[in-house]
Parts: structure tokens; sequence; C-alpha cells
């Protein structure tokens, strides 16, 4: 089984089960959590997937798009470690990836 750590804003870390061909938005989004509401489905329009991504695993993600990054200016709270999760697709070298949902995305 493929896992994800996902910790909400302010709540503990929990392990996901993650399928292969998903994005991590998509597998967060599935599990339930009420504090990533993804609004635009992955349409790279809202940033509402906003999450912070354990450092370890930066060189394993797919290079920030032009578009991704502008969207990203625009999200509060944006850090060195942010992505938008529906931007990176989920497989085996992610495996145990860590993120944590950014604070106040609804
Ligand atoms: S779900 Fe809207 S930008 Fe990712």
């Amino acid at each position: 089984m493929l896992k994800l750590l996902v910790t909400p804003p302010a709540g503990a870390q929990t392990v996901v089960e993650a399928q292969e061909g998903l994005s991590v938005m998509e597998i967060i989004r599935d599990a339930g959590f009420e504090a990533l509401p993804a609004f635009c489905g992955g349409g790279l329009s809202c940033a509402t997937c906003h999450v912070y991504v354990d450092p370890a695993f930066a060189e394993l993600l797919p290079p920030m798009s032009d578009d991704e990054d502008a969207l990203l200016d625009g999200a509060e709270q944006r850090r060195p470690a942010s992505r938008l999760s529906c931007q990176i697709p989920f497989g085996p070298a992610l495996d145990g990836l860590a993120v944590e949902i950014a604070p106040d995305l609804g």
C-alpha cells in the first residue's frame, strides 16, 4: 500500500492510502479532509489545494509551472515548501510523502 501522510491545519498527522495515478489533491480530498476544498477540481484556478510539502521530497516533485507559481503568489501564507497539490501526480516514488494543508483555504 502506498501512503501519503496528511496533516490538516492545527490537526494531527494521518496516514492515508494513496493510489497511483491520482493527484495528491485527489487523494487528500477523497480521504475526506474538509480543510482542502479544491474548489476548481484541479483546474489550476483556485489555490484551495495549497499544501506545504516535506522538503525531503522536493527533488522528487514535478517542477512548478509559471501558472502554479502565479496562483501561489496570490495565495495567503505562501512558504518555500508551498505547492498546489492538484499539480502533483502521485506515484510510487512519492510513497510516504508528507504534506501539511495550508490554513484558511475555504
Ligand atoms: S484544485 Fe484548484 S488550483 Fe488545485
